[in-house]
């Protein structure tokens, strides 16, 4: 296989050297073994399909590769495969202002999307904390989420095309940034989120929408995590929001610690959420404040003044993960319907207090979207093959709760080698037996991101 690749590309663009395999052959997982047989850097569409051919032809296996910022294993290399990493297919390759799309390379980095978008006086309106890094092939392998889901959606809801490279070598393109096309089963739907199992994304048409107009950000305390949802429904019932975030005071004082923060309340309270909505609606949002402070259900607040000091209230909830990150926390990433969030907090908040007593627990998360983040913090003394794989067998009970209320074991982080073992919890045996019928008919020699989504 790697004589074969060597044959297809320059030898600048095949590496074995191990501190490339160390740093292409992860994702920001830490609990994975690191072993890849080699990297290579296609530069067109052309080279991506003979790596896949040879692929099929040699019996190798192929690991996509974007900005590595995967949370749950999807690109990961543990097995000898090759990793094909799309660093070098990373141009803007044009922009229709009268579709309003951007045809996107894989390797385009979510945060030069933005600026790209903000140049045209438009914008990408998918955002998360990793967009300096992730990348655009990974992002849709993953139908990525992020912090504005509640007002713009995921991944999937500004992909109008794409252009991929099947399991065995075929080229498709999807849809071709058609707004209305009702020819069939709309295969662009089923690349978007198959975590790299069916094939590589190598083009990407991705929809604009209008500039946001200046926005503010509140963050309010809370002591009972009971009412935030009669919080959101009333900011709801008056402002336009484009974000409602929630973290613990776990969290914040661990990214106030990490990054130097200034805490955004005089006096800590056990929940924050952090909400974001049009300048224009700044009344109605402080009406909307002062009626539940009134009912008992907010104890304080704060609201931006500045660009500046928006920018540094979302430090507060996006800097999370990052100040988290070296105590390499086992994450979970759930969601259930957004009415059940109170209840279901709860259920998990008494399961997790009896089966962790000794395990700090950080939440945060997407309360507007109904998706938590349950992140389990490892104890300094603890090695990490034995934290995971305590937190692996408390995980079924977890799931469990999940599963009563219908639930999602991965809201936007994928299910890739964390999850892979519990994705019964929310597909059943008749939809993994049809995921795996697709795989067949997409990937029959297996040669794409082998292990991930199933055993
Ligand atoms: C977030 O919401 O910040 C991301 O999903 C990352 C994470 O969960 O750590
Ligand atoms: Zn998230």
């Amino acid at each position: 296989m790697i004589e074969g690749l060597r044959r297809l590309l320059p030898s600048s663009r095949v590496s074995t050297a191990a501190a490339d395999l160390e740093v292409w052959g992860r994702d920001w997982t830490r609990s994975y073994a690191v072993n890849p047989s080699a990297v290579v850097f296609p530069e067109t569409v052309d080279e991506v399909v003979a790596i896949t051919r040879l692929a099929n032809a040699e019996g190798g296996s192929l690991v996509p590769s974007g900005g590595r910022t995967g949370l749950s294993g999807g690109a990961v290399a543990s097995h000898g495969e090759v990793v094909v990493s799309f660093d070098r297919m990373n141009r803007i390759l044009g922009f229709d202002p009268a579709d309003r799309t951007v045809r996107c390379q894989p390797g385009v980095v979510t945060a030069a999307l933005h600026d790209f978008a903000e140049e045209h006086g438009l914008a990408y309106p998918v955002d998360f904390s990793s967009s300096g890094s992730s990348q655009i092939g990974g992002n849709v392998a993953t139908n990525a989420g992020g912090i504005r889901v509640i007002r713009y959606g995921m991944t999937r809801d500004w992909i109008a095309g794409l252009t991929v490279v099947t399991g065995t070598g075929e080229l498709l393109t999807l849809n071709q940034g058609l707004v209305k096309n009702a020819t069939g089963y709309d295969l662009r739907h089923l690349f978007i989120g198959s975590e790299g199992t069916l094939g590589f994304i190598v083009e990407a048409d991705v929809l604009l929408a209008d500039p946001p107009s200046p926005s503010r950000v509140m963050v309010i305390g809370l002591e009972r995590f009971a009412d935030i949802l009669e919080v959101l429904t009333r900011f709801q019932r008056s402002v336009t929001l484009s974000a409602f975030e929630f973290f613990s005071e776990l969290a914040l004082a661990k990214v106030v610690a990490h990054r130097d923060l200034a805490r955004p309340l005089a006096t800590p309270t056990a929940f924050y959420a952090l909400l974001e909505f049009p300048a224009g609606d700044e009344q109605e949002a402080l009406a909307a404040f002062e009626d539940t402070v009134g009912e008992g259900w907010v104890n304080d607040g704060v609201m931006s003044q500045s660009d500046a000091q928006a920018r540094s209230l979302w430090a507060l909830r996006e800097g999370i993960t990052e100040s988290i990150a070296q105590q390499t926390p086992y994450k979970n990433d759930l969601a259930v319907r957004i009415s059940d969030v109170p209840a279901f907090l709860d259920d998990v908040d008494r399961y997790v207090a009896q089966h962790y007593p000794d395990f700090e627990i950080c939440w945060f998360g997407h309360i507007g979207d109904g998706n938590l983040h349950l992140n389990i913090l490892k104890p300094a003394e603890l090695p990490i093959d034995q934290f995971h794989e305590r937190c692996h067998a408390i995980s079924p009970g977890l799931f469990e709760l999940v599963q009563a209320r219908g639930g999602s074991i991965s809201a936007e982080h994928g299910v890739g080698l964390l999850k892979r073992d519990f994705l019964s919890y929310s597909r059943t045996a008749a939809e993994i037996d049809i995921m795996r019928a697709v795989k067949r008919a997409l990937d029959p020699n297996g040669v794409m991101n082998p292990g991930k989504l199933f055993a």
